[in-house]
């Protein structure tokens, strides 16, 4: 059986697509875990592998990562390392809850839409509760309704809020916005989790102190995403409240989440932080977001959806305009979110990317244009 992986999505037996020259053709759209190591994280990555130290992240590189981390929240927060974010939004929120608990999260958070279950499987059975709200973001009202919606022995109780910044729109939450999350938090009892899986791209649109809109805003435990910002693989677990915190290195082992070798997860970490490249990366990404939104603003027949504020942009095309650049080998999705397709821009997007897809926009439309004047002749 053939697994095809169509970017984030891994849709099982059907054919694999044949990449050219080991990428294939336009996969830089899909997602932006198609890119590759950035060259700050791939140079410490090398000089990594040099030698032995010792296993499991009892070694100065891991050290080197917590210490980066804590001095980019201005925080001594205690970190742990996993291999992707699946696995530490999962284990995060086990860390907050017990079985008997809700998680609640937007109806179109990762969590929900893209982890297979896991958040509910490594909370043993807890339930998400799913709450609506404009550009993928959750209010203080939507989290009143669902926590008041049932207060009975009988439904699960809510202990869990899990927002997502970036949000899965492309939307960033602002401090006001979290404020008053923070504030319903209070209320209702709720611990705060946030899926930072494109964090870097919200502090860049943000352009605030990570603190600020972190542990300041009640955040108890963030997963901080390296692989969208630049890594190969890995994310971190970054917990604000350090009595959650308590085990949570077992948690990890028992699901297969401590690397033993863990420096070659923790030195990419060092490459992307010390200088501030994660933050590098991030604004070229979402300003590669911008010159993509304003160039499909200029083309006939093309909606710009919502409001980008961070890496991806969401469309309406035509349909035999999205056909068309399909192909021309142009990857995107079209199954993320509320409708419309999604062009999500990472580090390693260029210029010469968009300008191409946007020609290719035109270039098609154009062609449109003329078949439908010769059918009319
Ligand atoms: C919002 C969000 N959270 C978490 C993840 C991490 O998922 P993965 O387990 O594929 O690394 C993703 C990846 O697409 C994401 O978009």
């Amino acid at each position: 059986m053939q697994t095809m992986t169509t970017g984030d999505r891994t849709i099982i037996g059907q054919q694999a697509e044949q990449p050219v020259g080991g990428i294939a053709a336009g996969c830089q759209f899909a997602s932006d875990n198609t890119a590759g190591f950035c060259p700050d994280a791939w140079r410490t990555l090398e000089a990594a592998n040099a030698g032995c130290v010792a296993s499991y992240g009892n070694d100065p590189w891991t050290e080197r990562a917590c210490d980066l981390i804590r001095e980019v929240f201005e925080y001594p927060a205690d970190v742990f390392f996993v291999f992707n974010g699946t696995a530490a939004n999962s284990l995060a929120i086990a860390s907050l809850c017990q079985s008997y608990h809700s998680v609640l999260c937007h109806e179109l958070a990762h969590v929900e839409t893209d982890e297979c279950g896991a958040p509910e499987f490594f909370s043993n059975g807890t339930k998400l509760l799913l709450v609506p709200g404009d550009g993928g973001k959750l209010t203080a009202d939507g989290i009143t309704q669902a926590v008041e919606r049932r207060r009975d022995i009988h439904y699960p109780k809510p202990r869990v809020l899990s927002v997502t910044q970036a949000t899965e729109l492309s939307t960033v939450y602002s401090l006001d916005e979290l404020g008053a999350i923070h504030d319903a938090c209070r209320r209702h009892n709720l611990r705060l989790h946030m899926d930072g899986a494109r964090f870097a791209n919200a502090a860049v649109a943000m352009d605030l102190p990570p603190r600020r809109f972190t542990w300041e805003v009640g955040v108890d435990v963030l997963c901080l995403g390296g692989t969208k910002n630049g890594m190969g693989v890995g994310d971190a677990v970054v917990f604000f409240r350090k009595d959650l915190a308590e085990e949570f290195a077992y948690r990890c082992k028992q699901a297969g989440q401590l690397a033993s070798k863990m420096r070659f997860l923790t030195a990419p970490w060092v490459g992307l932080l010390e200088e501030g490249a994660w933050l590098a990366n991030a604004r070229r990404a979402n300003a590669a977001a911008a010159r993509l939104e304003s160039g499909f603003r200029d083309i006939p027949g093309i909606e710009v959806l919502g409001r980008r504020e961070a890496n991806a942009v969401f469309v309406r095309l035509p349909e035999p305009l999205a056909a068309g650049l399909r192909a021309c080998g142009w990857r995107f999705y079209d199954f993320i979110g509320s409708g419309g397709c999604r062009f999500m821009c990472s580090w390693a997007t260029t210029d010469a990317d968009i300008d191409g897809l946007l020609a290719d926009c035109r270039r098609l439309n154009r062609d449109a244009d003329g078949i439908n004047r010769r059918d009319r002749v």
